[in-house]
């Protein structure tokens, strides 16, 4: 069946921490997530504000997370000639059934969308394996064109995809 509504709704963490500890946990995610102890931990310290359940039809299915990386992570992965006010995203469908039905793509225009109105916001962008087929394209669906590619310490040769959310400056 088709989706008919993709929303983002605010996390909480209290209720929405053992989904995530799930969904980090099963293979389809982990696989492009790395350990998801960490990568847990990884999550809950990230703000509030910048983190979102993907609901679909009423149904938690997802996850999202954004945040201005400092520029010495940056620098450490090779990809210190980004611009100043990139938000860097990550995405996650936890769900298996859900899976494939364009969801991924609709909640990234979803955060687009949102990161338009932050005025410190120029260009947001996700990184992934060369061999997360599915993750590349649904990102271009979603309107992100390559950077460049880059080698990661865990996951090897990636690609990391931007979309501009605010034109350039005159
Ligand atoms: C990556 C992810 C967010 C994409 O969201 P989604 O809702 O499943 O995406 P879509 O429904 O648009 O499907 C993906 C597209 O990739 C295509 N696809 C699937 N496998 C593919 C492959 N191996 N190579 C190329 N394209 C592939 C599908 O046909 C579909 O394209 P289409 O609509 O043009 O037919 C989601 O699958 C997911 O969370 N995966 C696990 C975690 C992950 O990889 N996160 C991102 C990187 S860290």
């Amino acid at each position: 069946m088709p989706i008919r509504e993709v929303r983002l709704e605010a996390l909480d963490p209290e209720l929405h921490s053992p989904k995530l500890r799930d969904w980090l946990r099963r293979p389809h995610v982990a696989r492009w997530w790395g350990d998801p102890q960490l990568a847990l931990e990884n999550s809950l310290q990230c703000s509030a504000e910048n983190q979102a359940v993907i609901v679909a039809d009423g149904a938690p299915v997802g996850y999202l997370c954004w945040q201005t990386p400092p520029r010495n992570e940056l620098e450490a992965a090779g990809l210190a000639d980004l611009p100043e006010g990139l938000v860097d995203i990550d995405v996650l469908i936890g769900e298996p059934e859900f899976i494939g039905r364009g969801i991924g793509p609709r909640s990234l225009g979803l955060l687009v969308a949102r990161l338009r109105l932050d005025p410190f916001a120029t260009v947001a962008g996700l990184g992934t394996s060369v061999s997360n087929g599915r993750a590349i394209r649904a990102f271009e669906k979603a309107g992100f064109h390559l950077f460049r590619e880059f080698q990661d310490p865990e996951f090897g040769p990636c690609r990391y995809m931007v979309v501009e959310v605010r034109d350039a400056a005159p």
